[in-house]
């Protein structure tokens, strides 16, 4: 028998036409939740007949899978993604339904969250997105993307949590946590070296296994081990030749065998590219391969190849029992939690991460924050203050139920107080061509940049905001290059020689050149893509109702050329090949290995107090286990300090990054406070992986614990000598 689509049949059932009632299937083992979650799973796999197994491993409309009407079982419903529930498409075409129910919470952009350096603030924008997608009746959230900043041109650096792989994996687990409590699946994602957008869904990547295992693969097997994330999704690209989602290298050996990932990969959308691959490759779900859907990879040409004996049928049920698992956790087959949507604590939520990312870069002479009992006058200038961004950069975007740009909310700040004029200050930010940005402004330019000097020159302060949207920063393409678009340097310049009190409000979502006027420039604040909440987050943090405590999730080198990628030529790739020359080096670790100073180092970030380091002391059985220390308060406000622990190996056989994250956490502290800081050292911390042994190696010798408020800050360090060499877990 052919197997032919069950989506009608679904839509029969769920019409009410069907045939048995649901309360007949109420004694079922599967559904009975006093019993274990593999008792449950092979119970309902034991009832499956084949084209029923099939129809739960491969797309039936864009976003679901078939489900079982006969036995009650509803499809599968995925959603994008990390930044909120997207809005409805389809169902086989990806323009939007044109739904009024699907505006929904819009939470910063994973970058913004990754500056907030608390995995605490993760877990928020997991449990709302939850809340959310219960309401929306998902079964998977498809978030949170983890690859690596391997160069600050991929285009959605700003969905993803920074170039660490310490610190992306730390806030994954927080907002998988948070996701999963509500009985929704995250899906970690792109599996695995997903690292730019030019000829994403072709390129292959190679590099050698010590980068593989220390930058690339860490952020996703934190996701796994630690955070018990049920599903991944495999990325676009190749990975040694093979595609990630047909990979068995990746998904078997990888994922599935050291990792012992029990939940289930699926295919980014249109990730899957033969029957076989996907088969034996590890695929447990096919999503996005164009219809009809019972011809896609994993339909009629797997049935096939299961009754002509080419594939045993434990290789479908092992696939089946993945989706099982995922059904049965999210409460497919008995009560799901109640949801709540577009709550006014969700928008809170989303405010409250977008402050706690925000990061203050500069503040000469305290010009910040702005006391609006002495200041009469604020010029806003730059097009980017009335930008609203949450629907932009493609599958992540949010239908917001609101936005607040920028201007909104200094006017909602300082508007009643204050006399807040606004200029755009210049053009529209366009979709970028390569090659074709302007060298200079033009004249309708120039008349924009009048207006807005002539408006600094008026108030007492201006405050220019520039950036970048989502033309910029955007999936399916990557920048062009590092500056700023739009004659916004230019604007700034004139700006600046016009009223020396001039504030910068960077909104981006990757890092920018800023080198032609910095230096000049008293106050400069990033605050990404801040989500619904966004102009009232940076009001509150300009106006000092909140201390800024976002720390960079990314070195902002000083130009493109400074990059590892360029200085190896190592990006976009070459005939279809791209090879990780750069290798282990990627952010602060090659800033660092070449003494290259970065305009902003890794981990920097400034706030309206003081805090002194003092007391370090290391706790050390066989191996250094935890790092306590002293911070105070010094400062005349309450405030949080992320407190960084790198380690830097003194006298490593083998080549080493000068130092590495170990740890983090993130305190609060009244002003004139002191309290002791305790953080815990991972077992691999002063590890490496070691190729030909396959595992983590910590070798004999010396080692300095460096404690900091930045990459580039070290405040305390401490020496640790290890005795003897030793494998340890990961
Ligand atoms: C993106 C994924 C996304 C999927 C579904 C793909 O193009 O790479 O991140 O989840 O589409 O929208």
């Amino acid at each position: 028998m052919k197997y032919t689509s069950l989506r009608s049949c679904w839509t029969l059932l769920a019409l009410g036409a069907s045939v048995l009632s649901p309360m007949a299937f109420g004694q079922e083992v599967y559904r009975d939740t006093t019993k274990s979650l593999e008792v449950r799973v092979n119970d309902l796999l034991g009832k499956l007949t084949l084209e029923e197994k099939v129809g739960l491993i491969h797309a039936s409309s864009k976003f679901s899978t078939a489900g079982v009407p006969r036995l009650h079982i509803p499809p599968l419903w995925m959603s994008d993604g990390p930044h909120g529930v997207r809005e409805e498409i389809g169902p086989d075409t990806w323009n939007p339904a044109g739904r009024t129910d699907d505006f929904s919470t819009a939470v910063p952009v994973g970058i913004n969250l990754a500056a907030t350096w608390d995995p605490e603030m993760g877990k928020l924008s997991g449990t709302t997105i939850g809340q959310e997608a219960l309401v929306r009746n998902k079964n998977i959230m498809l978030g949170p993307g983890v690859n690596i900043m391997r160069t600050p041109l991929n285009g959605r650096n700003f969905e993803y949590l920074g170039e660490d792989p310490f610190l992306a994996g730390q806030m994954a687990v927080g907002f998988i946590e948070g996701e999963q409590s509500q009985g929704i699946a995250a899906c970690v994602k792109h599996f695995a070296a997903n690292n730019q957008e030019t000829q994403r869904n072709s390129i292959n990547v190679e590099m050698d296994d010590r980068t593989l295992h220390e930058i690339y693969l860490p952020a996703f097997k934190a996701a796994v081990k630690q955070g018990n994330v049920l599903s991944v999704m495999g990325a676009y690209n190749r990975f040694r030749g093979v595609y990630c989602c047909e990979n068995p290298f990746l998904l078997n050996t990888l994922l599935k065998g050291e990792w012992g990932f029990k939940g289930l990969v699926m295919s980014d959308w249109g990730g899957a590219h033969s029957t076989e691959g996907s088969v034996r490759g590890g695929l447990d779900l096919e999503m996005g391969t164009n219809g009809p859907y019972e011809k896609n990879y994993l339909a009629n040409p797997f049935i096939e190849g299961l009754k002509s004996g080419i594939y045993p049928m434990s290789l479908l049920d092992e696939k089946v029992s993945r989706v099982l698992r995922v059904l049965i956790a999210t409460h497919a087959v008995d009560t799901k939690p109640t949801g709540s949507i577009n709550t006014r604590q969700h928008q809170m939520n989303a405010r409250k991460v977008a402050e706690e990312g925000i990061v203050l870069l500069k503040n000469d002479h305290d010009i910040l924050p702005i006391d609006d009992s002495k200041v009469h006058s604020i010029a806003v200038i730059g097009r980017v203050a009335t930008q609203k961004v949450a629907y932009g950069g493609q599958s992540s975007g949010i239908k917001a139920f609101y936005e607040v740009p920028i201007l909104e909310g200094l006017l909602n700040r300082f508007g009643s107080k204050v006399t807040v004029s606004y200029s755009p200050g210049y053009p529209e930010i366009k979709r970028p061509r390569k090659g074709t940005q302007k060298p200079s402004v033009s004249d309708s330019d120039k008349a924009l940049i009048d207006q807005a000097v002539k408006s600094a020159r008026q108030s007492e302060i201006a405050i220019v905001v520039v950036g970048l949207n989502h033309n910029y920063d955007t999936e399916s393409s990557d920048r062009p290059d590092m500056k700023l678009p739009a004659g916004q340097d230019e604007l700034v310049s004139r700006v600046l020689a016009a009223n020396p009190k001039t504030i910068v409000v960077l909104s981006s979502g990757s890092p920018v050149e800023m080198g032609r006027w910095l230096y000049r420039v008293p106050a400069l604040v990033e605050c990404w893509y801040g989500g619904m909440e966004a102009g009232n987050a940076v009001a509150r943090v300009l106006a000092g109702d909140v201390n800024p405590s976002g720390k960079l999730p990314c070195t902002f080198p000083q130009k493109l050329e400074d990059t590892p990628t360029a200085a190896f030529n190592s990006y976009p790739g070459e005939n279809g090949t791209e090879t990780y020359l750069e290798g282990l080096l990627v952010g602060y670790r090659w800033y660092d290995a070449k003494k290259i100073q970065p305009l902003f180092p890794f981990g920097f970030g400034l706030s309206y107090t003081k805090f002194d380091y003092s007391g370090i002391s290391v706790v050390q059985d066989t191996l250094p286990s935890q790092v306590v220390l002293q911070v105070a308060n010094s400062g005349p406000k309450d405030g949080e300090e992320v407190v960084q622990v790198y380690v830097h190996p003194l006298n490593p056989s083998v080549p080493r990054p000068p130092q590495e994250l170990k740890a983090f956490k993130k305190i609060m502290l009244s002003s004139g406070e002191k309290k002791s800081v305790a953080l815990n050292l991972p077992a691999n911390a002063l590890a490496y992986y070691e190729p030909s042994r396959k595992c983590w190696v910590i070798e004999k010798g010396t080692y300095e614990i460096l404690v900091g408020s930045s990459s580039r800050d070290i405040r305390l360090r401490q020496t640790v000598t290890i005795g003897s060499t030793m494998l340890v877990q990961d």
